[in-house]
């Protein structure tokens, strides 16, 4: 199973990314928590990044092509993966078709903006493991630790309100067409495109979600 989610900053792709990868069986491809690593392993990747990042821009094409065409050659790829945070722009998407990548399914998660300002706010991130929580709608079992581990979580550097509003801006523009992109290929028979709506419950939101896989 080769599945893309889709959906704005803070919609819940890597919530969700985590059930889905365990139901299926198959790795999560977060380009975002590949370029936090790379950053704070301080490669030359990663020092071009960090500022991109924390601006809430998008890294080139290039370079995040060249990220995922190197991590879905691993073994564990073989049976299928999902990719949380990539396809972004048009050429990203292209560049799959171009290299024969096909994907099973596009999940696209919707969250009006106002929400997701809301949300940002609250989220908490355990760095190495990129698991995510929230304050209020999915907290820890102990306040500022990661459950698995029992290390700090952060605030994320682009989650600033000023940040978030960008990102957004940048989403409408950049990533935004890829609805219709991925619409339209599901009209052709190519691919399932599954919308959900991500203001539920993550429960209720995993739910809609396998529903739509197993359809
Ligand atoms: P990336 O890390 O991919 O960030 P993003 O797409 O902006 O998505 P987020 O990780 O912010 O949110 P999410 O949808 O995963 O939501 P989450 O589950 O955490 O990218 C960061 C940066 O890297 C980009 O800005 C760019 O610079 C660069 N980059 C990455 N990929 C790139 C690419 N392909 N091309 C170019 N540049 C790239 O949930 C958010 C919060 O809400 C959490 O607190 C969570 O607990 C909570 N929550 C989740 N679900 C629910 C729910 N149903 N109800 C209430 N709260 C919920």
């Amino acid at each position: 199973m080769k599945v893309i989610l889709l959906g704005p900053p803070g919609a819940g792709k890597g919530t969700q990314a985590e059930t889905i990868c365990e139901a299926y069986n198959i790795p999560h491809i977060s380009t975002g928590n590949m370029l936090r690593e790379a950053v704070d392993a301080g490669t030359e990747l990663g020092l071009e990044a960090k500022s991109l990042m924390d601006a809430g821009i998008l890294v080139s094409d290039e370079v995040i092509v060249g990220l995922v065409e190197e991590r879905i050659s691993s073994p564990d790829c073989e049976e299928g993966f999902l990719f949380d945070g990539f396809p972004r722009t048009i050429p990203q998407a292209e560049a799959l078709i171009k290299r024969k990548i096909t994907i099973d399914a596009v999940v696209e998660i919707d969250v009006p903006d106002q929400d997701i300002i809301d949300r940002m706010a609250g989220r908490r991130m355990h760095p190495s493991s990129g698991r995510n929580y929230h304050i209020v709608y999915n907290p820890p079992k102990e306040e500022g630790k990661d459950d698995i581990t029992g290390e700090d979580l952060i605030l994320r550097e682009d989650d600033k309100p000023e940040t978030v509003k960008d990102r957004l801006n940048v989403y409408a523009e950049q990533t935004s067409p890829l609805i219709q992109f991925y619409s339209r290929l599901s009209s052709e028979g190519l691919l399932k495109y599954i919308k959900v709506s991500g203001i539920e419950s993550p429960e209720a939101v995993s739910s809609q979600i396998k529903t739509g896989l197993e359809a």
